[in-house]
C-alpha cells in the first residue's frame, strides 16, 4: 500500500490501474479510523480490484466554531488500519494541495441540506459536497463508499451524483457500533469516562425509536416526545434535534407513510454526536 500526499500521484497510480482494466473504488474520510471506516474499506476491496481511501481533514466544512484544530489525526495508524483491510493507496493531502491560493468554486445544495446538521452546521454540506466533488474529480471511482452513520451526507451525495450526472456508483453502508451500542465516531475521543457513560443515551433514543416503529407506531409526534423524554434524563445531554424526516428529501414529516429517516444530534458536554435509523432497516 502505497501513501501519496499529491493529486499528481493519485492520477498517475489511477492511470495506469485502468490501463489493466481494473476498477477503482473510493473511501474519503477525515482519517482517525476506525471499524466504521473500515467496514466501508472492505466493501469496497469486496467490490472493486483497487480501493483508494482519502484521508484528509477538510477545513471546509468546518464551521468557524467548530473542531478544526482539536480533530484527531493519525497518519500512521490510518495506513496499518487501511493496509490490513486490503486497502491499495492512502490520499492524504495538505489543505493547499487540495485548495490552492485563489481557490473559489463550490459545490452547493438546497432542500436536502436545510434540514438536520445543515441547519446547526450551516457551511457543513457546502464544504462536504466540494470536497467530496474535488475527490470523484481526482480519483475518478467506479464506486464510493459511504457510511449511513452520516444519514443525511449519504443523501446529499446521492443527490449531488444524480443531479450532476456524476458518473460513479454511491454504496451505502451499516452504521457501525461500539458493543454497548454507541455509534464508532472519530469524535468519541472527545469524551472522558463520564460523558463515555452519557453518549449511551443517543443509542437506547435510538432504541426506543426503533422499537416503536417496529411495533407499528406511525406517529412521529409520539416517536419523537419519546426519545426525547429519554435523552433529557440525562443531566449532561442536550439536545440540537431529535427529527423523523423523509429518506430521501430529509424534509419533517408528521406521518410514517414512506421510507423515512429518524435521526438525531446531541451534545455531551462540548461533543456533538449524531446517531439514527431509517425506517426501512427496522421493519426489515
Ligand atoms: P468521516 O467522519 O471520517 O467519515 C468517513 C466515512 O466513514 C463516512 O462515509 C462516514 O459515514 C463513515 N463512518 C463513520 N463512522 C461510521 C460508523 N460508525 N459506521 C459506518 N460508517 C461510518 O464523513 C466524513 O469523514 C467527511 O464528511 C467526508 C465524507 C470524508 C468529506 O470530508
Amino acid at each position: 500500500m502505497k501513501i501519496v500526499k499529491t493529486i499528481a500521484e493519485v492520477r498517475a497510480a489511477v492511470k495506469e490501474w485502468r490501463s489493466e482494466g481494473l476498477t477503482v473504488g473510493l473511501v474519503p474520510t477525515m482519517g482517525y479510523l476506525h471499524e466504521g471506516h473500515a467496514s466501508l474499506i472492505d466493501a469496497s476491496v469486496r467490490d472493486n480490484d483497487r480501493t483508494v481511501v482519502s484521508d484528509f481533514v477538510n477545513p471546509m466544512q468546518f464551521g468557524p466554531t467548530e473542531d478544526l484544530q482539536s480533530y484527531p489525526r493519525d497518519l500512521e495508524h490510518d495506513a496499518a488500519l487501511a493496509e490490513a483491510h486490503g486497502a491499495d493507496l492512502i490520499f492524504n493531502p495538505e489543505p493547499d494541495e487540495m485548495y490552492h491560493e485563489g481557490f473559489s468554486s463550490f459545490v452547493d445544495m438546497t432542500v436536502l441540506t436545510q434540514e438536520l446538521c445543515g441547519l446547526s452546521r450551516p457551511v457543513h454540506f457546502r464544504g462536504v459536497c466540494t470536497v467530496v466533488s474535488k475527490l470523484f474529480n481526482i480519483v475518478t471511482p467506479d464506486r464510493a463508499y459511504f457510511g449511513k452513520k452520516d444519514a443525511q451526507q449519504l443523501a446529499v451525495i446521492r443527490h449531488m451524483v444524480d443531479d450532476l450526472n456524476m458518473p460513479l456508483e454511491i454504496i451505502g453502508c451499516p452504521l457501525i457500533r461500539e458493543e454497548d451500542g454507541l455509534a464508532k465516531s472519530s469524535r468519541n475521543t472527545y469524551l472522558n469516562a463520564e460523558e463515555r457513560k452519557a453518549a449511551l443515551v443517543l443509542s437506547q433514543a435510538i432504541k426506543i425509536g426503533s422499537e416503536l416503529v417496529k411495533g407499528g407506531e406511525t406517529n412521529a409526534e409520539k416517536i419523537v416526545s419519546a426519545m426525547k423524554a429519554h435523552i433529557e434524563a440525562e443531566p449532561l445531554a442536550r439536545i440540537d434535534y431529535v427529527k423523523l424526516v423523509d429518506a430521501a428529501t430529509m424534509q419533517q414529516i408528521p406521518t410514517l407513510d414512506r421510507p423515512a429517516l429518524c435521526a438525531i444530534a446531541v451534545y455531551i458536554g462540548k461533543t456533538r454526536l449524531i446517531d439514527n435509523f431509517f425506517t426501512e432497516d427496522v421493519k426489515a
